[in-house]
């Protein structure tokens, strides 16, 4: 990315305003290279500069991995209820570009979901061309039979309103009502709406892995950093 001017930075950043950031020079809050700042147009490098005497918080993007409780709802309108972008810290939320999911999960979906300001890496990861595994764990209202296994195997499930049927999906029965499936696109709802068009109800949701990754002992509501070299791309 092309250096930034200082108050486009602290702006892009979420630390305030680009209007504020001249109030924040005059009360000596940021230095550059070791001397405070008086000029919101310089274009440091963002190594360099301090607020309040600490380093810039991740001037390089940020990349996470959240355990998504249920309930929440992965969309920026608050008028969607809460938001997965509620577990963020304030500043994080404020960031331009904005921080966004890769992929959503539903409100009653639960587990693994990546979420990033790196604008290119949402369109790889999300790209049916890459088929990145998705594996989630279901409960269902039905025993399921066998017979499924081959069904959802055989890329000919078809979803209304859909005009490709979807890609084969591995299903492995985990118990009469439990399944693990993997699904290599990410059509909308797709995981209820495959069971729903063999005849059962997903009662829960829950996704555990993602390409390479795993939730490990993440808690529910909780995320931690990732590095982009464990995406395995
Ligand atoms: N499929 C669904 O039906 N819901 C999700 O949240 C994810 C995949």
């Amino acid at each position: 990315m092309s250096a930034r001017r200082l108050d486009q930075l602290l702006a892009n950043l979420g630390y305030c305003s680009r209007r504020e950031v001249r109030a924040w020079l005059k009360a000596g809050r940021v230095a550059v290279a070791g001397r405070p700042a008086d000029d919101p147009g310089v274009k440091p490098s963002p190594a360099a500069v301090r607020v309040d005497g600490e380093p810039l918080d991740h001037p390089d993007g940020l990349l996470l991995l959240v355990n998504k409780p249920l309930g929440l709802t992965c969309s920026h309108d608050p008028a969607e209820g809460p938001l997965i972008y509620d577990l963020l810290p304030p500043r994080w939320r404020a960031r331009n570009p904005v921080v966004t999911s890769v992929g959503r999960l539903d409100k009653d979906t639960s587990g693994l979901i990546l979420l990033t300001d790196h604008t290119e890496l949402v369109h790889r990861l999300t790209s049916p061309k890459h088929k990145v595994p998705k594996i989630y764990r279901a409960t269902v209202d039905r025993d399921l039979s066998p017979d499924l296994i081959p069904r959802f195997a055989s890329g000919t499930i078809q979803l209304d309103g859909e005009k490709e049927p979807c890609a084969p999906a591995e299903l492995r029965l985990l118990g009469p009502r439990e399944a693990e499936l993997t699904l290599i696109e990410g059509k909308y709802h797709q995981v209820r709406r495959m069971f729903a068009a063999c005849g059962a109800t997903v009662l829960t949701l829950h996704r555990t892995q993602f390409g390479p990754l795993t939730l490990g002992d993440l808690a529910p509501g909780k995320f931690r950093e990732l590095a982009l070299a464990e995406l395995g791309l």
